[in-house]
């Protein structure tokens, strides 16, 4: 029997205390389910940085490559400079270890927990499949002039074919796997972004041709954003570049009851693959044991589904959805009914 290797990220903030959580419900699981895994911990976070001043050790990157998964709480830190390690940790780790798609999962579970009226679950269930590696995020531009009244910032949206390609395709055939509708939306911005919209949108419809079960359409991301709020059943799995993957997918945890549940997965489906919570690392909430673990439990339902334990990941989502409908009062910290401890404890009850 394998036993899997899973790296641990607790990282800053709360990312600690929900990170507890997901590995308490992994013991569980793995016990119920029969795997063996074991997990090394890694301190890369703010608390590190202000020690060492080092943001990530270069040994992080060729050690990270030998686990089959990892496992990240939250980076951010209040003392240091926002930037530095979000850069420096998070977006480094994304791109060294080409984890080129960030996949989202928009779920409601129960709809006393959406801000929309009449909406309810089965009309609130999509992915957005985000690019991960590329675009705004690749962090190319300039100053000219800098300090000076006429100064020019360029920030550079850098869009390869090979990039672009590599995500569509995931993107498709996560759609004709796991779609429930088998409908794949481009969202984008073809009218305005000219060069970047105009690859994306000639690869999607000449992959297209390759999918004859995959119904596609187009949506440009503004409109996007309006059909969230007005007809959000209308989607199944989104296709989108790494800015406005950014943004749509807080508007898409919003919709699915907030922060507190929602989960990513920074894949590289060919090498390891990294799960989180998507929410930040909530330094006000720290050691209150207030926070929700639920969107760090989740993210290790994705983790396992990733690795191809689908029985135990199904098990996962099966209690989250259970504690969510019968027992919290809410999904917000602090307002749950039951500490972070007491809803991991609740998800394991209910494996
Ligand atoms: C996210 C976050 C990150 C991003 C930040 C923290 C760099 O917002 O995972 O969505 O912009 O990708
Ligand atoms: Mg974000």
């Amino acid at each position: 029997m394998k036993t899997y290797k899973i790296a641990v990220i607790p990282g800053d903030g709360t990312g600690p205390e929900v990170v507890a959580e997901g590995l308490k419900v992994l013991q569980a699981v793995s016990q119920k389910r029969q795997f063996k895994y074991e997990t090394v911990h890694f301190d890369f976070g703010g608390k590190r940085y202000l020690r060492t001043k080092e943001v990530l050790p270069d040994s992080a990157i060729p050690e990270l490559k030998k686990f089959d998964a990892m496992f990240l709480g939250a980076i951010g830190h209040p003392d240091v400079k926002p930037g530095i390690l979000e850069k420096g940790i998070l977006l480094r780790l994304r791109f060294d270890l080409d984890q080129y798609i960030n996949l989202r999962p928009i779920q409601l579970f129960d709809e006393r927990f959406c801000p929309l009226k009449n909406k309810k679950p089965e009309d609130i269930d999509f992915v957005v499949v985000r690019e991960n590696s590329e675009g705004l995020y690749k962090g190319m531009g300039e100053f000219q002039d800098k300090g000076t009244a006429g100064e020019v910032a360029i920030q550079i949206s850098y869009n390869t074919r090979k990039g672009v390609e590599r995500c569509l395709r995931y993107a498709f055939e996560y759609t004709k796997k796991y779609g429930k509708k088998k409908q794949l939306t481009l969202c984008g911005k073809t009218n305005v972004l000219t060069f970047a919209w105009d690859l994306w949108e000639r690869t999607f419809h000449e992959l297209a041709k390759e999918y004859p079960d995959v119904k596609t359409s187009y949506t440009h991301v503004d409109a996007t954003t309006m059909w969230f709020v007005k007809n959000p059943e209308w989607f199944d799995v989104i296709v989108t570049d790494n800015m406005f993957g950014d943004i749509i997918t807080d508007l898409g945890a919003m919709l699915q009851g907030g922060m507190g549940i929602a989960a990513g997965g920074n894949i590289n489906p060919q090498g390891v693959s990294m799960f989180e919570p998507i929410g930040g690392s909530a330094p006000k909430y720290t050691g209150q044991k207030v926070i929700n673990p639920l969107a760090a439990i989740c993210a290790m339902g994705m983790l396992l589904r990733q690795i191809g334990e689908t029985a135990a990941a199904e098990s996962i989502e099966d209690s989250v959805k259970t504690v969510v409908k019968t027992k919290l009062k809410d999904l917000a910290a602090g307002k749950m009914g039951y500490s972070t401890t007491e809803v991991g404890d609740l998800v394991v009850k209910n494996l």
